[in-house]
C-alpha cells in the first residue's frame, strides 16, 4: 500500500476512536447527533454531512442536524421513504453513493434544492440500531470535487454503527426517564386525591355520626334498629377515611411520634373496653393479660392505639361466635447486643386463620386475602398496613403466624422508650 494511504488510514482510524469515545458518553440527543455529524464531515473529507432520523408517526424521515441550516429551517424538512435517496438507504438498510461525474444527476440536483445546498457527490449510509433501520447518514460534496471511495464508505458504516448505538441508548434512556416522570405524577395525582376525599369525606361524615346519635337518645323503639345500622356503618366508613388519611400523612412524611410514658395495663384496660359492646354482640369472648402488671413504656400512644386498634378489628371481624380474642402485651428483655428492652403486644384469635401462602402479602397496602365472603366485611385491605407503619414509625417490628381453621396471632414490638437514658449513647433497640 501507498505509505501515504497507510498514515491516512491510521489516522482515520485513531479519530474514530476518540469519537467512539465521546458517544459513549454524550447523553443528550442534540450534542450527540452534533458530534456524529461532525465526525463524518472530518472523516470522510467533505463540505458537510447531516443526520436524518425516522418518525414512525409519519412515516417519514425527518432531518434532525445539518449544520448550514438554522433549526426552524431543520425541522421544515422530512423527506418520504419513496423516491429519495434516504428512503432508498432506509429502506434496503445499505449504503449508497451518488456522484454527478457519469451519472444521472437529477436526484442530486432534487437533493440539493430541497436541502438548500448545491450537491455535488453524497454518500449514504442507514443507522441500524438492533436490526432496526432508525435513521440515515449523509455525507456531502467530497473535498476537492473528488469521488467517494470505498474507504469512505467503510469509515462512514463504523461511524454509522457507533453512531446508531449512542442514540438508542440516548433514546432508551429518554423513554425511561419519560416513563418515570408519568408514574411519579401518577403517584402525586394519587395523594392529592387521597388527601382530598379524606379530608371531603370527614365533615359529611361527622354530621351524619352526629345526627344519627342525636336522634338515637330519643328515638321510638321501631326506628332504633335503622339508626343502629347507619351509625354503624357511617363508623366503619369514618375508619378507612382515617386509614387512608394516616396513610397519606405517613407518605408525606408528617407524621411525628409524640412520646409519653404511660401504663401498658390501664392502656390496654381502655382499649379494651372500648371493643366490649362489639364483642359480646358477636359471642366473642375479649380478654386482657399485661405481664408484669405495672409495665411502663415510652411510646406514641395514640399511634400504639391505632395499630393495636386494627389488629383488633380484624380478630373480631375474623372470628366467629363462640371464639376467643386475647389482648396481651409482655416485657421483653434486650437480647446481647442491645441496649433497649422491648414491649410486644399482641392479638390472637381462634378465628377462620390465614392461609400461609398469603401471610406474608397481608400486611401489603389495599391487599385482601380474596374471597367474596371476606371481602363481605368491608374495610380497604389498608388496616394492617398502617398498623406497620406505625409500629415501624417506633423502630420496632410487626409480624403475623396463622393456621387455616384455627386462628391467628399478630403480634408487634417497640422499644421500651425512644430516647436513651442518660448514659447511654444512640438509640438502643436495633
Ligand atoms: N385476624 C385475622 N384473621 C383472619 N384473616 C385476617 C386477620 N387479620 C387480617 N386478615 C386478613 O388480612 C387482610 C388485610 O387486613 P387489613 O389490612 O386489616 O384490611 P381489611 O381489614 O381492610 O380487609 C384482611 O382482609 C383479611 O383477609
Ligand atoms: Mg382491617
Amino acid at each position: 500500500m501507498n505509505p501515504a494511504l497507510a498514515v491516512d488510514r491510521v489516522q482515520r482510524l485513531e479519530r474514530l476512536l476518540e469519537i467512539s469515545r465521546v458517544l459513549a458518553t454524550t447523553r443528550d440527543l442534540p450534542p450527540l447527533l452534533k458530534a456524529v455529524v461532525d465526525a463524518a464531515t472530518v472523516l470522510t473529507d467533505s463540505e458537510v454531512s447531516c443526520i436524518f432520523l425516522y418518525d414512525p408517526e409519519a412515516q417519514q424521515l425527518r432531518l434532525e442536524f445539518a449544520p448550514w441550516l438554522t433549526p426552524e429551517a431543520t425541522q421544515a424538512i422530512s423527506v418520504p421513504l419513496d423516491h429519495s435517496i434516504a428512503g432508498q438507504v432506509f429502506r434496503r438498510k445499505r449504503p449508497a453513493v451518488l456522484q454527478v461525474r457519469g451519472q444521472d444527476s437529477r436526484p442530486l440536483q432534487a437533493l440539493g434544492q430541497q436541502l438548500g445546498l448545491p450537491t455535488r457527490s453524497v454518500l449514504a449510509v442507514p443507522l441500524i440500531f438492533r436490526d432496526k433501520a432508525i435513521g440515515v447518514l449523509k455525507a456531502m460534496n467530497k473535498g476537492g470535487g473528488s469521488d467517494y471511495t470505498g474507504d469512505d464508505g467503510s469509515i462512514l458504516e463504523t461511524l454509522s454503527v457507533l453512531a446508531a448505538t449512542a442514540i438508542g441508548n440516548v433514546r432508551l434512556v429518554e423513554d425511561v426517564q419519560a416513563a418515570y416522570h408519568q408514574l411519579s405524577s401518577l403517584d402525586q395525582a394519587k395523594s392529592d386525591f387521597i388527601a382530598i376525599a379524606s379530608h371531603e369525606f370527614r365533615t359529611p361524615l361527622g354530621l351524619i355520626l352526629g345526627h344519627a346519635t342525636f336522634l338515637r337518645e330519643g328515638a321510638k323503639p321501631e326506628v332504633l334498629e335503622q339508626l343502629d345500622v347507619i351509625i354503624r356503618n357511617a363508623e366503619r366508613l369514618k375508619k378507612i377515611v382515617e386509614d387512608l388519611s394516616r396513610l397519606n400523612q405517613l407518605d408525606q412524611g408528617t407524621t411525628e411520634l409524640r412520646l409519653e410514658v404511660f401504663s401498658v395495663q390501664e392502656f390496654l384496660d381502655e382499649l379494651v373496653h372500648g371493643y366490649e359492646s362489639t364483642a359480646t354482640e358477636r359471642y366473642i369472648s375479649l380478654n386482657d393479660e399485661v405481664t408484669p402488671v405495672g409495665m411502663l413504656v415510652e411510646a406514641d400512644r395514640e399511634k400504639i392505639q391505632i395499630a393495636l386498634s386494627n389488629l383488633l378489628d380484624n380478630a373480631l371481624s375474623f372470628t366467629g361466635p363462640g371464639g376467643h380474642v386475647l389482648v396481651g402485651a409482655r416485657q421483653v428483655p434486650a437480647a446481647t447486643g442491645e441496649r433497649i428492652g422491648w414491649v410486644e403486644f399482641e392479638v390472637v384469635d381462634d378465628g377462620i386463620g390465614i392461609a400461609a401462602d398469603k401471610l406474608q402479602r397481608i400486611f401489603d397496602r389495599f391487599y385482601q386475602v380474596g374471597s367474596h365472603l371476606r371481602r363481605r366485611r368491608g374495610g380497604l385491605g389498608l388496616g394492617l398496613s398502617v398498623a406497620k407503619s406505625m409500629v415501624e414509625r417506633h423502630k420496632g417490628r410487626i409480624w403475623a403466624e396463622s393456621l387455616v381453621g384455627k386462628g391467628s396471632r399478630f403480634a408487634f414490638r417497640v422499644p421500651e422508650r425512644q430516647r436513651p437514658s442518660r448514659g447511654e449513647g444512640g438509640a438502643g433497640a436495633s
